[in-house]
């Protein structure tokens, strides 16, 4: 069974430990995905970040999303990357500075951002609320921090969307529940648009994007992770579980392998 990369437009998460350099390599696979470029597209041109705006970008990873939000608004605005992960951050400042982008990045936390009341016109915020075990909270921090009138690009995956082909059609589902993944919030793209709305922002406009794998490659990291999660918690035998890798195997052997999970979006105002 051939080993590929630790690969995807898949979790991050799932590379174990926070090994800063696994983890920059996930985003930066994930970024050029085609999958991830076109709902970040469509999320730019929807909340559409301004000359002379302040920015944020909440759980900023690498910064790619802080640098077009800089771009965006400008030397007459203000871009600001919020990152919990100090190793993550300083590659984010080096990249950055590299650029000659104007983004800049602090430590924080999407539940007790270090921005005032009203002090934002435009929220980025990417793949974070899985992370969160009270997303809810994030989603009220938002809405304190925009100013009436400003926006959000809230952008999550939802881990039980996972199509995964071939295999036993009773195995796969153990596997693509959602259930075995790494996220404290496995479901956080289906919860979004009820999140914005209970923190008292109006919904605009709400998209998704399947993230499609390529179709000869496993992603054995992933799959092993949830294979051997399903086998530890006597969810699938040894035997269903093997049986499964072969016939992902060979469906990647003759192109016919399907792997991808749905992102989703919501652009919201607060009322102006
Ligand atoms: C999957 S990465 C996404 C990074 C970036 N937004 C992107 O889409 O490329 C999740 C990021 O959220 C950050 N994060 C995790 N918990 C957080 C929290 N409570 N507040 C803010 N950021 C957090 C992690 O350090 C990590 O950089």
């Amino acid at each position: 069974m051939g080993e590929s990369r630790p690969n995807s437009a898949f979790h991050s998460d799932n590379i174990k430990g926070s090994n800063t350099d696994l983890l920059v390599g996930a985003l930066d696979v994930q970024a050029a995905s085609a999958g991830v470029r076109r709902l970040r597209e469509w999320a730019h041109r929807g909340m559409a970040a301004r000359s002379g705006e302040r920015a944020l970008d909440i759980g900023a990873g690498t910064g790619s999303e802080t640098q077009v939000l800089a771009a965006a608004v400008g030397p007459a605005g203000d871009a600001l990357g919020v990152e919990p992960n100090p190793g993550v951050r300083s590659v984010a400042e080096r990249r950055a500075a590299e650029a000659g982008s104007r983004a800049r990045f602090v430590d924080g936390d999407a539940l007790a951002l270090p921005v005032g009341d009203a002090d934002v016109d435009a929220v980025w915020c990417e793949r974070v609320f899985q992370h969160l075990a009270e997303p809810e909270k994030a989603a009220t921090e938002i809405a304190r921090v925009l100013r009436p009138g400003g926006r959000v690009a809230l952008l999550d995956t939802d881990w039980a969307t996972t199509i995964l082909h071939p295999g036993e059609a009773d195995v796969v589902a153990v596997l693509t529940g959602g259930a075995l993944t790494a996220a404290a919030n496995p479901y956080a793209g289906r919860k979004l648009v009820g999140q914005l709305a209970a923190a008292g922002l109006e919904i605009h406009d709400v998209g998704s994007q399947a993230l499609i794998q390529d179709h000869q490659k496993v992603s054995w990291p992933i799959i092993r992770m949830l294979g051997e999660g399903a086998v530890r918690r006597d969810l699938i035998t040894e035997g269903q579980r093997d049986r499964l890798y072969a016939d992902l195997t060979a469906a990647a052997g003759r192109g016919a392998l399907h792997m991808s999970v749905t992102m989703f979006g919501v652009i919201a105002r607060r009322p102006a």
